[in-house]
């Protein structure tokens, strides 16, 4: 069986496709700009921005999951140099990992992230797009970051549909080893929860008292968010928590997922 390349491997999401694709069986190579001591998988010292070592990781693999990020304007240069790259060897599978609502919220971010889809769209390798919401880690950063202040303020009108990576590492490693889909399905977490529900939650895990207030934010990026251009479409099913997604979901909640990271 032929390697599967994991760029981004050393990440949050990274690690965890690694573990999944592991357990699973597959042979594993992971592609970071520093050098590791190898272990249960093999390792390339690369860079995907200058091209240092991209070829000679690439060499002998067969499929490519492409969870690196440089959370920038960054990201669109590294995915040509891989998508050039990889055109040359016997790579027949390079799957991306996007993020949902790529196409609707107005962020620089986002836009970079949809132009690297149309790479990998357009590589001629046979692809896979998979568009995950927004980690429990990153909603986690986000929060520690807001609550340094004495009132946590959140934009009004806004609901997140948080996902744990774990969930999102075993979906990639399903699709990874099924082959080229084309855009597979949005994928997002159990709930679609208004931020200031997480907020609130977040501040209980935490042990913090602090007032969370809801404030108008003015701009596209906002409108977008309110309209549930971040959620997995359609939104969902109503019952009696909040919203169910309509789809198949992530199962670890965001509760689940605090009550793990700072344990009472
Ligand atoms: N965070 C979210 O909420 C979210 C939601 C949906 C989708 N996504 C997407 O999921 C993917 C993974 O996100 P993440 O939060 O797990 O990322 P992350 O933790 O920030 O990890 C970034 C990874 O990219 C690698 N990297 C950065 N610059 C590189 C370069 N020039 N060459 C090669 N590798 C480079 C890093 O490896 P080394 O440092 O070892 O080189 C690291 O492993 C991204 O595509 C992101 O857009 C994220």
């Amino acid at each position: 069986m032929r390697p599967i390349l994991v760029t981004g491997g050393t990440g949050t999401l990274g690690r965890a496709v690694v573990h999944r694709l592991l357990s699973r069986g597959c042979p594993v190579r992971v592609l970071s700009r520093q050098a590791h001591t190898p272990g249960e998988h093999g390792w390339a010292v690369g860079d995907l921005v200058t091209g240092r070592g991209v070829e000679a990781a690439l060499s002998g693999a067969g499929t490519v999951v492409h969870c690196a990020t440089t959370n920038g304007k960054r990201d669109v240069a590294a995915t040509r140099r891989l998508v050039e790259a990889a055109g040359g060897t016997g790579v027949s599978h390079l799957l991306y990992v996007s993020i949902v609502g790529v196409d609707r919220v107005p962020l620089g971010y986002y836009r970079a992230k949809a132009e690297c889809e149309r790479l990998v769209v357009e590589s001629g390798l046979g692809w896979t797009v998979l568009r995950a919401t927004q980690f429990h880690d990153l909603v986690l950063r986000v929060l520690e970051g807001l609550s340094k202040a004495p009132v946590l303020v959140v934009p009004r009108g806004v609901a997140f549909q948080p996902v744990d990576v774990r969930d999102v590492a075993e979906r990639v490693a399903e699709l990874a080893e099924a082959g080229p889909a084309g855009r597979a399905g949005d994928f997002g977490g159990p709930e679609v929860r208004p931020v200031e529900a997480l907020a609130a939650e977040f501040l209980r895990a935490r042990g913090r008292r602090r007032p969370v207030l809801r404030a108008p934010v003015p701009g596209g990026t906002a409108r977008a968010l309110r309209a549930g251009g971040n959620l997995v479409q359609p939104g969902g099913l109503v019952s009696a928590g909040g919203l169910v997604p309509a789809r198949p979901a992530g199962r670890i909640t965001f509760a689940e997922f605090l009550a793990e990271r700072f344990p009472a």
